[in-house]
């Protein structure tokens, strides 16, 4: 069982010169995707996790997986203005501008010991911004994880103060 033979490339998607990672194969197939959790459970050796956060919209999919194979928290951080209670908002930079994330204020307690899920590590504009959420929380980041990991971009030296994970590597 590869699970890299189930993440599709797309060609100029969303537009000319990138090349997608389609995860829905891997999302689609039960076996694959059992497979895929295992290897990012694997990676944690054990060590407690009280809380999971997903990056809205595809660190959703295996941030749940992973929550409930944890038996943690789920947590999921938004796109602005989704988040209906008290938010805290963290901005990162984009190819062109600034866009940013929110998160409930009451989703961690100080101390809680937090593992970050994503399906890509691009730029990091990503997941440092949910690394920042949950510190302004107080909460501990255990991990950062990823499905795959596009390390031309380098994304890994924005979050290099925490352990960083990957399931695959492009
Ligand atoms: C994609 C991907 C990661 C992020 C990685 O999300 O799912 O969340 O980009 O890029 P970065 O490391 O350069 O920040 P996107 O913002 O396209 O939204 P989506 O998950 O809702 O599709
Ligand atoms: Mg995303």
């Amino acid at each position: 069982m590869q699970i890299e033979n189930y993440i599709r490339d797309i060609q100029d998607f969303p537009k000319e010169g990138i090349l997608f990672k389609d995860i829905t194969p891997l999302l689609n197939d039960p076996i694959a995707r059992k497979e895929c959790l295992k290897i990012l459970v694997e990676s944690l050796k054990g060590q407690k996790i009280d809380k999971v956060v997903g990056a809205e919209s595809r660190g959703f999919f295996f941030g749940m997986l992973l929550a409930h194979e944890l038996n943690a928290g789920f947590i999921p951080v938004r796109k602005p203005k989704k988040l209906p209670f008290d938010t805290i908002s963290a901005s990162y930079q984009l190819e062109y501008g600034f866009d940013s994330l929110e998160m409930h204020t009451d989703a961690i307690k100080i101390g809680d010991r937090v593992l970050i899920h994503d399906d890509v590590l691009a730029t990091g504009g990503t997941a440092k911004a949910v690394c920042e959420l949950v510190e302004r929380l107080g909460g501990e980041i255990v991990q950062c994880n990823f499905l795959m990991e596009l390390s031309f971009l380098n994304g890994r030296e924005k979050i290099n103060s925490y352990p960083i994970f990957s399931a695959l590597t492009y």
